[in-house]
């Protein structure tokens, strides 16, 4: 068991944590309802004081060489893995995810701020020579990846600590000051990285954290000062930021409806294991869980056997405590939705393998047969932890149902004919295609997004720092007779 001391959650504006003459509310454990901590939250002024601070600082950021960025950014990896147990901790106490997955998380975040601290060293360019053209035998251009100058960063909650990790970390390393807007349920663990950032060395102007609801993100998001938005979130405030954006560069990465499809040849008790492992991990409550299973009508029997075998050896419980596998979603409303989606489905007289029950925040991981396709547990983000079995007949059909979607992240794909693997993986609609295994896994040096509605451009700090840079070029025109 976690021994909670209560924390505070604070806005760091123009290198200073705000405290005093403001609102703040209390953070309580969604699990057990206790008061963990109490976050302060930005005012409209410290929003305005933010984004000055953020813009006279990034020519001063930009400035500063990239073997220090990434000597800094290092030092935070080096710094979070001397405190792992303690953030892991304090994920599990403010966000109700097993310390299993906050575990994880932290090490993934420490991967995070090393990859992007080596990649801080390798803004590269190019050198083009001009007599492709006839107008320039005698031209020479050189290209350099510069800064975009401020990166709004805006997180969600799910996995707080590493997407934070995921934005701030390839923005510093270009070479950008930061104004980073956590998600509110997650305030504390934000605070907390936002401290040791600092403490490896981060100079204080370079980052500005701003604490708070909707309208918070959306005075930042507005802002003509901020260059680059990278938000991590829902489809329907993706398209709010567009709207407000006017004109500014949006990378999103947003939800999913991910599938994953069994084919008769399949290792079934594998792709079974893994479906039920990353299916309801953190509750179901990432981007990529496993949703839509697609499994070959001939092994339908077995293959649900198997399914509702493993997610029967899941412990559902306590989030803090080490041997827990599901825990509670973000808060109880959250729950009540997911049962509602459970509910619309077994109306429509789908049959509940497994689960399909409520405790305060935490659902059972709940198996579903068959639910037709225009139900919300199929078409939409479930975000929760429901899986539905659905049957095919031919594998064009189970691509043909995966693309059938408003989204497009990650689709997995259990077979062992490594052609016809290869086969659907190019016909399907998604980001990203992970060959006997489930659509829910990533690791953070790859390049991760979607297409359709699951978003714009690519996380992974190699990719991310394409993004939040630009390409400058420096042209040698020589006289053309010497
Ligand atoms: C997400 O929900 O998009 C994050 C998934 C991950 O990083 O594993």
């Amino acid at each position: 068991m976690i021994k909670t001391t209560v924390k505070k959650a604070h806005p760091y504006i123009n290198g200073e944590w705000v405290e005093t003459n403001r609102e703040s509310v209390l953070i309580k454990s969604p699990y057990s309802g206790e008061v963990v901590g109490e976050q302060v939250l930005a005012t409209p002024e410290d929003v305005e004081n933010a984004l000055a601070s953020a813009y006279a600082s990034k020519k001063q950021i930009a400035n500063i060489p990239s073997h220090e960025r990434g000597k800094i950014l290092k030092r935070a990896a080096s710094l979070l893995e001397q405190g792992k147990e303690r953030f892991a901790e304090l994920i599990s106490l403010e966000l109700g995810k097993p310390l299993k997955n906050t575990l994880d998380e932290v090490s993934r975040s420490i991967e995070t701020l090393e990859l992007s601290g080596e990649e801080a060293k390798r803004l590269t360019g190019e050198t083009l020579p001009g007599d492709a053209s006839e107008r320039g035998t005698k031209a020479i251009a050189s290209t350099f990846r510069v800064p975009v100058g401020v990166v709004a960063a805006i997180t969600p909650f799910n996995a707080p600590l590493n997407l934070v990790c995921h934005k701030v970390g390839p923005a510093f390393a270009a070479g950008n000051s930061v104004i980073l807007k956590p998600a509110p349920q997650t305030a504390l663990i934000a605070t907390e990285l936002l401290k040791l950032l600092l403490e490896a060395g981060l100079p204080k102007n370079a980052i500005n954290m701003v604490l708070g609801g909707v309208e918070i993100g959306q005075q930042v998001v507005k802002d003509d000062r901020i260059n680059v938005i990278s938000f991590t979130g829902g489809v329907v405030a993706a398209r709010n930021i567009c709207e407000l954006a006017n004109m500014k560069k949006v990378l999103l990465e947003l939800g999913g409806n991910a599938s994953t499809i069994v084919h008769e040849d399949a290792d079934l008790k594998r792709a079974a294991t893994l479906c039920a492992r990353t299916g309801f991990s953190n509750s179901g409550q990432s981007c990529i869980s496993v949703q839509r299973i697609y499994v070959h009508q001939s092994i339908i029997p077995t293959f649900t056997d198997l399914l509702k075998e493993e997610v029967l050896k899941l412990k559902i419980g306590d989030p803090s405590l080490p041997d827990t596998d599901v825990g509670c979603l973000v808060d109880e409303n959250a729950a009540k939705r997911v049962m509602n989606w459970i509910n619309e489905s077994i109306q429509l007289g789908v049959t509940v393998v497994c689960g399909g029950k409520q405790h305060g925040a935490t659902v059972e991981p709940t198996i579903l047969l068959n639910p037709p396709k225009h139900s919300k547990v199929v078409c939409q983000e479930v975000f929760g932890p429901i899986v539905s079995i659905i049957p095919y007949e031919t594998i064009e059909e189970a691509i043909a149902e995966t693309n059938d979607s408003s989204f497009g992240l990650q689709t997995g794909l259990f077979t062992n004919k490594m052609d016809l693997a290869y086969k659907v993986a190019h016909s399907l609609e998604v980001g990203g295609v992970v060959i006997n295994g489930t659509s829910n896994f990533r690791l953070d040096h790859w390049p991760y997004g979607g297409v359709k509605n699951s978003g714009i451009g690519r996380e992974g700090p190699r990719y991310a720092i394409e993004d939040m840079t630009e390409t400058k070029m420096i042209v040698l025109q020589l006289p053309i007779n010497e």
